[in-house]
């Protein structure tokens, strides 16, 4: 009798990825009109990087994903690299004398033969809720002859000053400039020299502003920095934050920043930014990431397609442990989409090591909440000889992701490995963690630790069990989750 092998299919159940082909960084986020949009960098002719286009998807929910036609295509300037958009709700352009609509802030990327790459910003604009663009005439808008890495607008309305403002990456620093209109840019500040991680490039620069513990009377503002790979460890590419004070012209840092803060501590969530103009009443700061590593890109084992989206995110700034923290919180409307599959509280570990048995999934939610200072491990995606540990070690304080044993790892030396973040004082072990077919996202403490990490396992791979060397421990609660998701062509 032979025994049937099912084809790994790794596209995520409610990750954005696209039908086909390659997919780097989010671009162009914005919210109008019901839609949020996700455009994103985009090889429409092959399964890894190549000549940068805008992709683009729109979701109403963040977490079922329509992929739209491709947005925006290279051009006399350049191919098309990241970017940010805006609705310009007062037409402050000139390009929507009837009703406001979107313009897209991005980097012309041009390589001649024998000549330096040129880096330039450009506007596009949008009559029809993205799904036809206008490239402005008058492109580029802003120039920088001396500088061979000048990329990545990020674009937001700063009311007090009444300017539009944009941060953008400048080799290892980020500069911000001002204007009226978009297509006139005034430079501000630099920010960056002597601060903060330079192991790469810096790239997909965002700031924005998050009242603190939920206190509407006080704020801070955030600077998030990727840094592309350039390390001498594994971690290869990955994303750092700055909290401090913005003024309309000067991004001036707190003093806690002058360590480096990582915002996610596992592998896999690079070059993510926020979306603009979120309605006022919901005023949420949402995010998501790129979930891979220029590290091994370009070799991770899919099919006809390469790339995923991490879970959309909330981000807030709140206090822990005396630390002004940027957290980071799965978005709500991911609870929205999910179905109980098992609810327990206060079971032992032989209870729910039992309960375990007999759950065959995939793709889902586990939240945990155990007593506080003890060890446990849960193991995901188990089949013949593979699966991931994700758990708590008391001793070390440590919360890990060990994928050594994830299934698929060959295709580069740096990708297995167990990757680990410090946890704060003991308390309660409350986590949150999204498994879908080829990512493992854990949120510890309330979104205070973020580690992100993709997976291959073979498709069989589907069991789910508990470890913990102390017999004794009980948990509070343990939940475990279906996520209805979809990301579909249009
Ligand atoms: C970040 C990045 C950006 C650039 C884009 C090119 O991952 O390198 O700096 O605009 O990707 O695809």
């Amino acid at each position: 009798m032979t025994m049937q092998v099912t084809k790994p299919d790794h596209r995520g159940n409610y990750h954005f990825s696209p039908q086909q082909k390659w997919m780097n960084d989010p671009n162009g986020m914005v919210y109008f009109d019901g839609e949020y949009h996700l455009f994103f960098q985009h090889h429409p002719f092959g399964d890894t990087w190549g000549p940068m286009h805008w992709g683009h998807a729109v979701t109403r929910d963040l977490t079922n994903w329509e992929e739209l036609p491709i947005a925006l295509e290279p051009d006399e300037h350049g191919t098309i690299f990241s970017g940010s958009a805006v609705v310009d709700w007062h037409n402050t352009t000139g390009f929507f004398p009837d009703e406001p609509g979107l313009v897209a802030i991005f980097t012309h990327h041009l390589e001649r033969p024998d000549a330096p790459v040129v880096q330039t910003q450009s506007l596009a604009y949008s009559t029809d809720k993205g799904r036809t663009w206008i490239k402005y005439a008058g492109n580029p808008v802003l120039e920088r002859a001396d500088l061979p890495d000048f990329r990545d607008p990020k674009v937001f309305r700063h009311e007090p000053s009444g300017q539009w403002i944009m941060v953008v990456a400048c080799g290892q620093i980020a500069s911000l400039y001002h204007s009226p209109d978009l297509k006139q840019w005034t430079w501000g500040s630099d920010f960056g020299e002597g601060i903060g991680s330079h192991e790469g490039v810096w790239e997909c620069p965002d700031l924005f502003e998050l009242h603190v513990d939920g206190d509407q009377a006080k704020s801070r503002w955030v600077m998030l920095v990727s840094i592309g790979d350039g390390g001498s460890g594994t971690e290869g590419s990955r994303t750092q934050y700055f909290i401090g004070d913005f003024d309309g012209i000067t991004f001036t840092p707190d003093e806690a920043s002058q360590q480096v803060r990582w915002l996610d501590h596992g592998r896999d969530n690079y070059a993510g930014v926020s979306w603009s103009d979120v309605p006022e009443e919901d005023g949420r700061r949402l995010y998501l990431g790129w979930m891979s590593n220029w590290r091994y890109a370009n070799q991770t084992p899919t099919d006809g397609w390469r790339g995923a989206m991490t879970i959309a995110r909330e981000l807030t700034l709140e206090t822990v442990d005396g630390e002004m923290t940027l957290m980071q919180r799965p978005a709500r409307e991911l609870e929205a989409a999910r179905t109980p599959v098992l609810e327990l509280a206060d079971v032992t570990l032989a209870e729910l090591r039992q309960e375990l048995e007999t759950l065959r999934l995939d793709t889902f939610e586990l939240e945990v909440q155990a007593e506080g200072g003890r060890s446990f491990e849960f193991r995901l995606r188990q089949g013949e000889g593979c699966g991931t540990p994700v758990g708590f070690d008391a001793q070390a304080g440590e919360l890990y992701i060990d994928r050594t044993q994830s299934g698929e790892s060959e295709f580069h030396a740096d990708f297995a490995g167990r990757h680990t973040a410090k946890t704060g004082p003991e308390s309660d072990t409350q986590l949150r963690i999204f498994v879908d077919r080829s990512s493992v996202e854990v949120f510890e403490g309330g979104g205070r630790l973020v580690m992100t990490d993709l997976i291959f396992p073979k498709a069989e791979a589907d069991r789910l069990s508990v470890f913990s060397a102390d017999e004794s421990l009980k948990f509070r609660s343990v939940q475990i989750f279906r996520i209805a998701g979809s990301s579909k062509e249009a």
